[in-house]
């Protein structure tokens, strides 16, 4: 399997190193991040373009540009991992689109696009034939698109829950643990890497609501939008409130929630029992599926990092390998 990589930062390097370390057959052809690009049809060198980009900053030639990787590369695969861009989608969107009309499969982590353009690109990559495919996009490393295709595919699934931000359920779980201040977990978070330096997008519940319009999107294929989904975030949640709910054997967690049924679609801080399935701790992430036949799933595990998020990716190439025709 020949695969073009655009983006290598903290993703794109865990699935770089991966392809390299695990040998999963796949070939990385084109690669690209945000200055310059490397084509090699035969096979890139993957630790030489790997120490290069660390010495540098550059992957490759600064003539050549993402776009041109995308449009002349000969590969099957498109793995794109560039930052994400809520309102606009973009570049991912026009990359995405770029190698959807070249006929190549679609591998991304980036829920820009996935949430604001799902409809359009999943009907562009079935009228060519190819993949669009995005489990990286939702709860990292946990295998939720897999899950709802393959192991439960027989199911109606009636509702979706789940804790979908690892840094607010990090700042939630010290608030509760220590009586920290939300800002003194504010810090805390980002002293450890879990917090980004502007953290307003998880914070303010607006990341969790992200994943749940692509999760909706695609259990129901209802064409919900962000504009859709009732936020609020945690940024307001004083220690009194941890405080009176610890105390009757509750915590709270921001949950995000689907239930077509009932015309719930929401993201809040929730009053949960200690002992309910999606208290968890730390940075993790948790997903619960109701369906009408296995009744309740849940899944859990860590929603981001960088070779966490590249299983996720990983599993998505191999499963294209495993599904459909190869393409030159
Ligand atoms: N980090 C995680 O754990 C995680 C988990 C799940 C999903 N995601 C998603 O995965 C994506 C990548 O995340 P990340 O943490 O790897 O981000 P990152 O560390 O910021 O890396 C982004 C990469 O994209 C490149 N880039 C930026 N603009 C570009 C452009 N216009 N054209 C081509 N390349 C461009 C950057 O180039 P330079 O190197 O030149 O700056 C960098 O290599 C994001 O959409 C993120 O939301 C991340």
């Amino acid at each position: 399997m020949k695969a073009a990589l655009i983006g290598l930062g903290s993703v794109g390097r865990g699935v770089a190193e991966m392809i390299a370390q695990k040998k999963p057959g796949i070939t990385l052809t084109g690669i690209a991040d945000s200055k310059s690009g490397r084509i090699c049809n035969e096979g890139i060198d993957i630790a030489a373009v790997l120490e290069t980009k660390r010495t540098s900053g550059f992957c490759g030639d600064t003539a050549i540009s993402a776009h041109d990787v995308i449009t002349n590369a000969d590969y099957d695969v498109l793995i794109e991992v560039t930052p994400t861009n809520a309102l606009t989608g973009e570049p991912a969107l026009g990359y995405i689109r770029a190698a959807l009309l070249r006929k190549k499969h679609i591998v991304t982590s980036n829920k820009g696009p996935i949430a604001l353009a799902y409809k359009e690109l999943s009907a562009l990559a079935k009228k060519n034939g190819v993949a669009l495919r995005y489990e990286a996009t939702v709860g990292g490393a946990i295998p939720i698109m897999h899950t709802l295709e393959d192991g439960l595919c027989g199911n109606e699934i009636v509702a979706v829950r789940g804790v979908l931000n690892g840094t607010c359920n990090y700042i939630l779980t010290r608030m509760a643990a220590e009586g920290l201040t939300y800002e003194q977990a504010l810090m805390e978070a980002r002293e450890m890497g879990y917090a980004e330096a502007d953290p307003t997008y998880d914070v303010k519940g607006i990341d969790a609501a992200i994943k749940l319009v692509i999760l909706a999107n695609t259990i129901w294929g209802n064409g919900t939008k962000l504009d859709d989904v009732d936020v609020t975030g945690i940024d307001l949640l004083t220690p009194d409130a941890l405080r009176l709910a610890e105390n009757g054997d509750c915590t709270i967690r921001l949950i995000a929630e689907a239930i077509p049924a009932k015309k719930i679609l929401r993201v809040s801080p929730r009053l949960i029992a200690k002992d309910h399935s999606l208290v968890i701790e730390g940075s993790l992430n948790a997903i619960t599926l109701e369906t009408d036949m296995a009744k309740e799933i849940t899944l859990i595990g860590k929603g981001a990092g960088s070779v966490e998020t590249a299983s996720a990716i990983i599993g998505d190439i191999l499963y294209i390998r495993d599904h459909y025709d190869r393409r030159a």
